[in-house]
């Protein structure tokens, strides 16, 4: 309502008195969303945010989702300040892979090319050779079996497991989930999908197997959202955060959108189909920051320059 305009219009201000830009995932709150496209910024996925920001001239990013989004801006525009709205948005990932078991797993391995999925510390970035995003890691694992190289995979299992089932490469892996994909149900989803014959399935490869199975599309956030804008189909069942309806709903206004099914619903299960480190993004926490200056990331060197490389890599391979 009044408040939430206010809100708004207060952080509008800030960023232009600051020179600010506004990044912000799929998954945060729809107000953040709207905000950030209202004021020349972006919605995007892990990639794109990341390109968005290294490219945009702006000297403050105001990075609205998880920290290893932030941290990533800040490896690529270590010159530019770099802000969150609430430092301790973590991912499950990321803390299911400190630096110091990680990098002792490939000591242990050294014969292998070490990949890394985004949603890690820039501490585990600094001992990758590759940096991957669900948008790429396909394609540059392909890649690097195509060489002849032997994979170590970290952290995401369901994701790593979709990766070598489709490429047949050689990945040894980390044991890692994210909570929120974790919780999607495929015989439910099975049964959901009968209800609706015509619907098509959206996965987001972080998801089990057992829900990549059903899926008519697998992919990152911004390639699940194109599926619906593109696609004849009129019926989508989503199996990922359900941040992302909010942009869907606005991309494909007459389509209908349908949850995936998960273990509860939100009074039993807390990661249900939304990320609790996400929803800690909120108008006022933009606000915030660029008032009091505060959620700054930094990543010291040398763990910064190390880190780029991995980044560096993907975005090459992408370009
Ligand atoms: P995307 O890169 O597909 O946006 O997913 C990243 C992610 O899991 C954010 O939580
Ligand atoms: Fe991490 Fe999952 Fe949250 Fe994405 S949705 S930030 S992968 S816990």
């Amino acid at each position: 309502g009044d408040q939430k305009e206010q809100w708004k219009e207060r952080a509008k201000a800030l960023l232009k008195q600051h020179d600010a830009v506004l990044v912000a995932h799929y998954y945060v709150d729809g107000d953040l969303q709207d905000l950030a496209l209202e004021t020349g910024g972006c919605v995007a996925d892990s990639l794109e945010m990341a390109r968005f920001g290294r490219d945009h001239p702006s000297k403050t990013l105001v990075v609205a989702g998880v920290r290893f989004m932030g941290e990533s801006a800040k490896i690529l525009s270590p010159d530019k300040r770099v802000l969150m709205p609430d430092l301790d948005a973590t991912c499950s990932l990321d803390l299911g892979c400190p630096p110091e078991d990680f990098a002792a797993f490939c000591d242990a391995h050294p014969d292998r090319k070490v990949v890394v999925y985004a949603n890690t510390s820039a501490a585990v970035k600094a001992r990758a050779d590759w940096m991957v995003t669900s948008s790429c890691a396909l394609a540059i694992v392909q890649h690097l079996k195509d060489q002849g190289e032997k994979i170590l995979w970290a952290p995401d299992r369901h994701l790593g497991r979709y990766i070598q089932e489709q490429t047949g490469a050689d990945m040894l892996m980390w044991n890692g989930a994210c909570i929120v994909h974790d919780e999607f149900k495929g015989v439910e989803l099975e049964l959901l999908r009968q209800e609706h014959p015509g619907a098509k399935v959206l996965v987001h490869p972080e998801s089990p197997r057992s829900v990549v199975a059903l899926a008519d599309v697998v992919g990152s956030t911004s390639q699940l959202l194109n599926a619906v804008v593109q696609s004849e189909a009129q019926t989508f069942i989503v199996a990922t955060d359900n941040g992302i309806l909010h942009r869907m709903r606005q991309l494909a206004p007459h389509k209908t959108l349908i949850e995936a099914p998960t273990a509860g619903n939100s009074a039993t299960c807390k990661s249900c189909a939304h990320c609790p480190w996400m929803a800690m993004n909120a108008l006022q926490g933009v606000v915030g920051c660029l008032e009091h200056g505060s959620g700054e990331i930094t990543v010291p060197e040398p763990v910064r320059s190390e880190a780029l490389g991995c980044i560096q890599r993907m975005l090459d391979f992408v370009a």
